[in-house]
């Protein structure tokens, strides 16, 4: 423990082989432990690292009333507790206000799932002790740092959204979700709102944002599986109808039917991911095919079992470990470029196409170099500084090649480069919406749609909403 400028640094390791939900203990339980008089206007931070600049913030404030040159106008979902996000050096964090017991629960939770690479958001730190400058004891808060590239899903539809975006946001929902479920994770508050969508090569990876109500356990049964599954097409139907009612999906869709979808999608991978194959032994070639399949949909098979049975005459295969990320993975190995899974699908095809056309029998890794120097540093750097702000540099690539291929189809002809970059910047580009900081000047529509309906406004005049866990 440290101390600095008058505020207690602690770091709270994880307890890794914690089972469930963090236990309650005496210390964490809020009502019964008013700060006492020592504490007054000294803070109890619980980092892994101290970062002083946490400091310059007004603590002292309550979250709903700080003052809005602290805050980042970014879009945020609906949320229960009070939300805000802030500037912290360069970067830009989330806070969260609400008991010490669920920020400790939340904060242990995101540090576990991120140790198990689960994409979600990344815990900072957990405040307490906060008091007013007369005094008052003010709640607790859970910072994290805030997702960049990434949308809440109402922040996807400023414009209206088409029935195939959506069927799309929805597959990333699943895919996160089998993900959660393989590593024994019960989410239990399954919904659009505790979810972060960013694109990936056209579609979408979602990440947690909410781990309040997570427990963590070595599997999970089907039945629990099964009713995190439930409250997903619950929660994802009332999500929708709220859309709907709002005007800002297509007539068309069809809330309840498109919240089903989620446990087509889920089935589906989950069998894939999961299911024991029977095989006739001259058939053995099908087990390279599944683990094709299974790569071909980002995971990686570690281990699997292949038994005979009795008689001898079939095999049986069951993939053991899977772990998410192949491409991503093989990207970063080969290039150092960090991109999401389809991103990184995408541009290994180029990168492996390039190599096809300039230099078969060069090594993979030396090709992977020239492939990153001549194609997507060029790409990025062209980006003029005034559009850079409108899409991570990995989807922009991905975008520049997809534009070739559909100039080339077009005009019959190869494409150069730059000619192609021009005019991804001219037709395309510009007339994106920036999305690293989406609205840091919102215009009034869309803080129309983000702002309306939190669900915060909603409880705004229920006096003492309780938390979750009361
Ligand atoms: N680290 C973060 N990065 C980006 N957005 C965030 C982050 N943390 C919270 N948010 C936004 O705030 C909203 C509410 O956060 P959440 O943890 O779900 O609060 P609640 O427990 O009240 O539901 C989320 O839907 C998301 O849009
Ligand atoms: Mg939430």
């Amino acid at each position: 423990m440290t101390e600095q400028s008058g505020a207690q640094w602690h770091d709270e390791p994880t307890d890794y082989g914690q089972i469930g939900k963090l236990p309650r203990t005496e210390a964490a339980s809020a009502k019964d432990s008013a700060p006492p008089a020592s504490v007054i206007g000294s803070l109890n931070i619980t980092a892994a690292s101290a970062d002083p600049e946490l400091l310059d913030l007004p603590w002292h404030i309550a979250l709903e009333d700080w003052p809005a040159e602290q805050l980042a106008a970014l879009p945020r979902g609906i949320s229960r507790h009070i939300v805000r996000f802030a500037h912290l050096g360069g970067s830009v964090i989330a806070i969260k206000e609400t008991s010490e017991h669920v920020a400790r629960h939340e904060y242990h939770m995101l540090r576990k799932l991120a140790r198990l690479d689960v994409p979600c958001v990344e815990p900072v730190a957990v405040i307490t002790g906060r008091t007013t400058a007369d005094g008052k004891p003010l709640n607790p808060v859970l910072v994290t740092r805030h997702l960049k590239f990434s949308m809440p899903y109402r922040a996807l539809f400023s414009q209206m959204l088409r029935k195939d975006t959506l069927t799309r946001l929805i597959d990333a929902q699943a895919l996160l979700l089998v993900r959660l479920h393989l590593i024994g994770f019960y989410w239990g508050d399954v919904s659009l709102s505790n979810t972060l969508f960013r694109r990936d090569a056209g579609a979408f990876a979602a990440y947690l944002v909410d781990a309040e109500t997570g427990e963590l356990y070595p599997d999970l049964s089907t039945g629990q599986r099964e009713y995190d599954l439930e409250i997903a097409r619950v929660n994802i139907a009332g999500e929708l109808m709220d859309l709907l009612e709002g005007g800002l999906i297509e007539e068309k869709v069809d809330p309840v039917a498109t919240s089903e979808l989620i446990m087509d999608s889920y089935r589906r991978l989950w069998a894939e991911l999961t299911e024991k194959e029977s095989f006739e032994l001259g058939e053995r070639w099908r087990v390279g095919a599944r683990i094709r399949r299974l790569n071909e949909l980002g995971f990686d098979v570690e281990e699997y079992a292949i038994k005979t049975t009795a008689d001898g005459s079939t095999i049986q295969l069951q993939p053991k470990v899977v772990d998410a990320g192949h491409h991503q993975r093989r990207l970063l190995r080969l290039t150092g470029l960090d991109a999401q899974e389809n991103q990184a699908r995408r541009l290994l095809n180029d990168m492996d196409s390039f190599r096809a056309d300039n230099n078969p029998d060069m090594d993979e890794e030396y090709s992977a170099h020239l492939w990153v120097s001549q194609i997507f540093e060029p790409i990025v750097r062209s980006i003029p500084r005034e559009l850079a702000g409108k899409l991570e540099p990995a989807e922009v690539v991905h975008e520049v090649l997809e534009h070739r291929w559909y100039m080339s189809q077009k005009q019959d002809r190869h494409i150069p480069l730059a000619e192609t970059v021009q005019s991804y910047l001219d037709t395309v580009l510009r007339h994106r919406r920036d999305e690293a900081a989406i609205m840091l000047n919102p215009d009034t529509e869309l803080l129309k749609i983000l702002e309306v309906e939190t669900e915060e406004s909603r409880y705004a005049d229920l006096e003492g909403y309780p938390d979750a866990d009361d």
